[in-house]
């Protein structure tokens, strides 16, 4: 069944990547103009994805409809119903800001979640019109089916918004699984000016054991951050520093370069930050600041 319901997934890339890349346009022209929304929407404030916490409100909601209709509780079920629509468009309101910094297969991956989310939206909204006509018998059965199928909607919509995180990582921090050692080790920076320093005023990249850094050099002091970043992968090394931060060329995630801290999304998590020293022998060395 596993193998089957993934096939099934993969198989809508053929409508999900054009769709998907159609709907990142518009999504990215509308956040790109107010970041504080977005790194609200995101969750940065909460140092997790918004979107995770506020999608288990209307499935659990949503699930209390369908026994609340089973009891035949009409008027619980109804107002119970109108809850979980509101709290649905909360999450993807959430969802379309993280949706909107999407690349690749993710993208694809998202792009059918969140048909499926609007799909069982616009049933849930039609049951709702059905219970307002306020019929009995047919009518009501005919609600009570709606929501249900909704429902099953909503399900397969949790299904392959599950594979976005848990598949495909998107969301997850790059560096969940990173050591937090703090061993002193030697650091080798990929270039070097002609006075045998660190070039200044741009990153430049430096090679920490199996770790890649992104080095700043400011005077005497070299700053530095881990190069993968933390949001989606992107190599900080490429990026442009702005207020003493830098920021990542992919989707533009701004983090601390004395701390690593993230001061602007679509990260929620902030950069694993290094100490670099000089060694008595004239090279580098540089370990892991404790958070
Ligand atoms: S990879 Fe997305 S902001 Fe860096």
């Amino acid at each position: 069944m596993d193998r089957w319901l993934a096939r099934l997934i993969v198989a809508q890339g053929r409508w999900a990547k054009p769709f998907g890349d159609f709907n990142h346009r518009w999504l990215h022209a509308l956040f790109r103009p107010i970041p504080a929304i977005r790194d609200l929407l995101n969750g940065r404030w909460l140092g997790h994805p918004l979107h995770g916490v506020l999608t288990d409100a209307p499935i659990g909601i949503l699930f209390l409809v369908i026994v609340l209709d089973v009891l035949d509780l009409r008027t619980a079920a109804d107002v119970t119903l109108i809850v979980g629509i509101l709290t649905m468009l909360a999450a993807a309101v959430a969802g379309a800001a993280d949706y909107a910094d999407t690349d690749g297969t993710a993208r694809e991956r998202a792009t059918v979640h969140s048909t499926l989310m609007v799909v069982a939206l616009l049933v849930y909204v039609a049951s709702l019109a059905i219970r307002g006509g306020g019929g009995e018998g047919a009518d009501r059965a005919l609600a009570v089916w709606t929501s249900l199928v909704a429902f099953l909607v909503l399900a397969a919509g949790a299904y392959v918004g599950g594979d976005v995180v848990y598949a495909l990582g998107n969301m997850v921090s790059r560096h969940a699984f990173r050591g937090a050692g703090t061993k002193w080790i030697a650091l080798e920076p990929a270039e070097v000016d002609e006075t045998g320093n660190i070039p200044e005023g741009r990153p430049v990249k430096g090679k920490l054991g199996i770790n890649t850094l992104a080095l700043v050099r400011q005077g005497e002091i070299v700053l530095a951050l881990h190069d993968t970043c933390a949001h989606a992968g992107g190599p900080l090394s490429e990026g442009t520093i702005e207020d003493g931060c830098l920021v990542c060329p992919w989707h533009l995630s701004k983090y601390r370069l004395t701390d690593g801290r993230a001061r602007r999304g679509p990260t929620v998590y902030d950069q694993p930050a290094y100490e670099v020293r000089r060694t008595d022998s004239g090279g580098w060395e540089a370990r892991r600041r404790a958070s």
